[in-house]
């Protein structure tokens, strides 16, 4: 029996110590902290269960057999953030630089159906160097494995993954499958085919950094959701993050009582507006002064930047800001936008999470880029995932809500549930100078006739009334009151229960 304690502790002590106290060191010397050390900061004291702390790989090739560290280069297990069940894998560089082999794959699995069957979201720590080489397809099989489970856990529940170092090949694409992708800057990066490949099948010459790093995943490309200094403040962060969600699709995000009274009112956003319609204003200023204590959790800030998306509080409860945002491309819709918006809406909706969208949008982006890029296929994502979305859905027009953007930003037709409007909003099908252009084209040469013209059209239809007599707007609000009037309407919608037919899916434009 004392054979056999002593045996457990050295197993265990040779997991703890993962790849040798070399690699750790050199791990460190990256400024980057060790799979063990990054679930320390990320959990509850104490909290961590680990599972699996003596699984070996079964390779025998390339001399494999005589070298296996228990463990097999990534740590799993489950434990509480902020006292609320998660479950978490986190690859170790130090042991054969955190390459999946068909073992380390299974212990992510095992997780993965855990967190399935009791309902808790799941966490990747990510930091290796891709399929374990010396297993071929072993380990192909093994991430097809996560795959297949990532699929199924969508919408099921949450599952977030942090890049902490390098995430290369197919490697990739289990944290694409996920909901939230976060990476630490200079010490992460993702990639299809490293900068070798991309030199030698295109001859670009490119870097690591530049090819798939944090900045160019969360200002270029969009695949990651935000970039942080180091380990330490990206792991508190995904607490904060996961402060917000629900541990799965049937449960509701915990509330968290606050201070700031739900009838607030906030005089300074009367004049938060300005007179000239042509001009700009921060939309951020709107959702700080309006939700709880002025916590706005921003998703994507350096990406799509005419778009604001995003987790806050209101009357306590969890809430997703859509919100376009006046001050870049004037909030107009373009192709990285909608998907930006689409996916948000889409992830509340799965996660019974209401959406409150702020409209000022002079319509979708013109031009040759946009048409060849696709728009009608990716604005058509936002407009399916407002349509299909049952939760509730309560937007406030600002200002312009003009031509399809206006149908597509949560409007009353695609079922949004209370519709406000603010006392200068322009709701029409286009502004009224390009419309005059239009409908009185043989006025064109005159131009003291065509500004008769706009000013009638402003008069007739930039205003919330002709909407407001349809009951396309259930009312016109002081912009002060705003706070006051979303927190009693998601009072109202607390029980809302709406059903889409049955289907096995939607097609939802790709
Ligand atoms: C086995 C690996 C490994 C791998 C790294 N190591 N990658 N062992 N399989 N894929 C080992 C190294 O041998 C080394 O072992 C240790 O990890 C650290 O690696 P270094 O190269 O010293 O570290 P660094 O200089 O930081 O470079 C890290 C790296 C590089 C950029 C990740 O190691 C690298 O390019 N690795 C190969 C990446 C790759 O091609 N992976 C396959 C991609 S294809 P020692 O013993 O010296 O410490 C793929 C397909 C998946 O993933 C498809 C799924 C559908």
């Amino acid at each position: 029996m004392q054979d056999i304690i002593q045996q457990l502790e050295q197993k265990r002590a040779a997991a703890r110590m993962g790849g040798g106290q070399k690699r750790i060191d050199a791990q460190h010397a990256k400024g980057k902290l060790t799979a063990r050390e990054r679930l320390e900061v990320l959990l509850d004291e104490g909290t961590f269960e680990e599972w699996d702390m003596f699984v070996e790989h079964r390779c025998t090739d390339f001399g494999m057999q005589d070298n296996k560290i228990p463990g097999d280069g990534v740590v799993t297990g489950y434990g509480m953030i902020n006292g609320r069940l998660v479950f978490v894998y986190s690859q170790d560089f130090t042991v054969f630089g955190g390459a999946l082999s068909e073992s380390h794959a299974e212990k992510i699995c095992k997780i993965m159906d855990q967190a399935m069957k009791v309902g808790a979201p799941v966490i990747g720590l990510n930091d290796s160097g891709g399929a374990r080489i010396q297993e071929g397809v072993a380990s192909l099989g093994g991430y097809a494995e996560v795959f297949q489970r990532n699929a199924m856990a969508s919408g099921v529940i949450p599952q977030i993954s942090m890049i902490m170092g390098p995430s290369a090949g197919g490697a990739v694409y289990s944290p694409a499958m996920t909901d939230f992708i976060f990476m630490v800057k200079d010490s992460s990066y993702m990639f299809v085919t490293g900068p070798e490949v991309v030199k030698t099948v295109t001859h670009e010459e490119v870097t690591a950094e530049e090819l798939g790093g944090a900045l160019t995943h969360t200002t270029k490309s969009g695949v990651a959701d935000m970039a942080f200094e180091n380990d330490v403040e990206a792991l508190l962060m995904l607490r904060r993050l996961y402060n917000y969600l629900p541990l799965n699709n049937r449960e509701k995000s915990p509330m968290r009582a606050s201070g700031d009274p739900t009838d607030r009112l906030d005089q300074s956003l009367n004049t938060l507006v300005p007179l000239n319609a042509n001009q700009a204003y921060d939309m951020k200023e709107l959702i700080l002064k309006t939700v709880d204590d002025g916590d706005f959790f921003e998703l994507q800030p350096d990406y799509a930047k005419n778009m604001l998306i995003g987790f806050a509080r209101m009357a306590g409860q969890t809430v997703g800001i859509v919100a376009n945002q006046p001050l870049v491309l004037a909030g107009c819709l373009d192709i990285k936008s909608s998907i930006k918006a689409a996916r948000f809406v889409r992830f509340c909706d799965a996660f019974s999470i209401p959406v409150i969208t702020f409209v000022d949008v002079p319509g979708f982006m013109p031009g040759t880029s946009q048409e060849y890029g696709g728009i009608i296929k990716h604005g058509a994502k936002l407009l399916y995932a407002y349509a299909e979305c049952t939760v509730p859905k309560i937007t406030v027009i600002t200002r312009k809500a003009y031509g399809g953007a206006y149908d597509v930003m949560a409007s009353k037709h695609l079922r949004g549930d209370v519709n406000f409007a603010w006392p200068n909003a322009e709701i029409a099908v286009m502004g009224a100078k390009g419309a005059v252009e239009i409908i009185f084209r043989e006025d064109k040469n005159d131009p003291v006739k065509l500004a008769a013209r706009e000013a009638e059209y402003k008069d007739r239809f930039a205003n919330p009334f002709v909407a407001g007599a349809r009951g396309f707007i259930d009312d016109v609000i002081q912009p002060s009151e705003t706070r006051k009037r979303i927190c009693r309407s998601l009072v109202m919608l607390k029980d809302k229960k709406v059903e889409n037919p049955w289907r096995k899916h939607g097609n939802i434009p790709l």
